[in-house]
């Protein structure tokens, strides 16, 4: 089908396997992690060059954090260096967006250098038009869920039943559209917690392939399915 036709795509990726990529490859887990930033930067580019209006990945969950120290440590840099990228997302018309705990939320475990380069990033790349780049970095669909409700419940009296674009209006980021597709890589099929409000009528791409490896024509096999019957 042409693409061109079709109105933009919501692509919102599990990016899984970073670790047995390295593992397959003798190498330590870091450079899994390493060599998955920089396959997303590709995968950012390819996206940008389709009819994809928005690109949502899953970078680090709330789950995440007991991990051994030394690679939580190395994934933040990698998130410092993702969310340093700006030139490259102004070339390509990205603007930025992070879903996530908010940072002055009780239990939040962002450091600081972190919340700088998130913001940074937003700012800095405000004024693209093309399409949204959305990075969810301590990120739990629950916890999203439950903050919206609560929101919701904050501001209603009891003669008012709570509705679907109430709560859509108090996610992390309420503009962002329903999910077209969902991808997980590495041959799990696990959703993980991710954007449970936001896939209801998704389709959802599993596929074999790490995601160090998941490349364009990966890409347009998903994008592929969002047209299929
Ligand atoms: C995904 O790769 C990256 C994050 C979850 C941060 P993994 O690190 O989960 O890789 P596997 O699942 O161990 O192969
Ligand atoms: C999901 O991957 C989270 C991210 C991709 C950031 P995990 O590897 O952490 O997921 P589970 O625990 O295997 O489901
Ligand atoms: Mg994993």
């Amino acid at each position: 089908m042409d693409q061109a036709k079709q109105s933009p795509i919501h692509i919102a990726c599990i990016m899984d396997g970073n670790g047995r990529w390295a593992k397959r490859r003798g190498l330590p887990r870091t450079e899994g992690h390493t060599a998955g930033e920089e396959n997303l930067a590709e995968v950012v580019r390819v996206c940008a060059s389709r009819n994809v209006g928005w690109l949502t990945v899953f970078g680090f969950s709330t789950e995440n954090w007991v991990r051994p120290p030394a690679e939580v440590k190395h994934i933040l840099s990698l998130h410092k260096r993702l969310f340093g990228r700006v030139e490259e997302l102004n070339a390509h018309n990205v603007r930025i967006q992070w879903i996530g705990r908010p940072f002055d939320e009780p239990g939040s475990k962002t450091p600081a250098f972190i919340q700088k380069a998130i913001l940074q990033a937003i700012e800095d790349t405000a004024h693209n038009t093309g399409m949204v780049l959305t990075v969810a970095f301590d990120y739990g669909s629950r916890a999203e869920l439950l903050r919206a409700a609560q929101r919701s419940r904050a501001s209603h009296n009891a003669s008012h039943d709570i509705s679907v674009a109430e709560i859509t209006s108090h996610m992390y980021a309420p503009n962002l559209p329903p999910v077209d597709v969902v991808v997980r890589t590495s041959g799990e099929s696990r959703i993980s917690n991710f954007m449970l409000w936001q896939i209801k009528g998704a389709k959802v791409y599993f596929t074999e392939r790490t995601w160090p490896d998941f490349d364009a024509r990966e890409i347009d096999n998903a994008l592929e399915l969002v047209h299929a019957r």
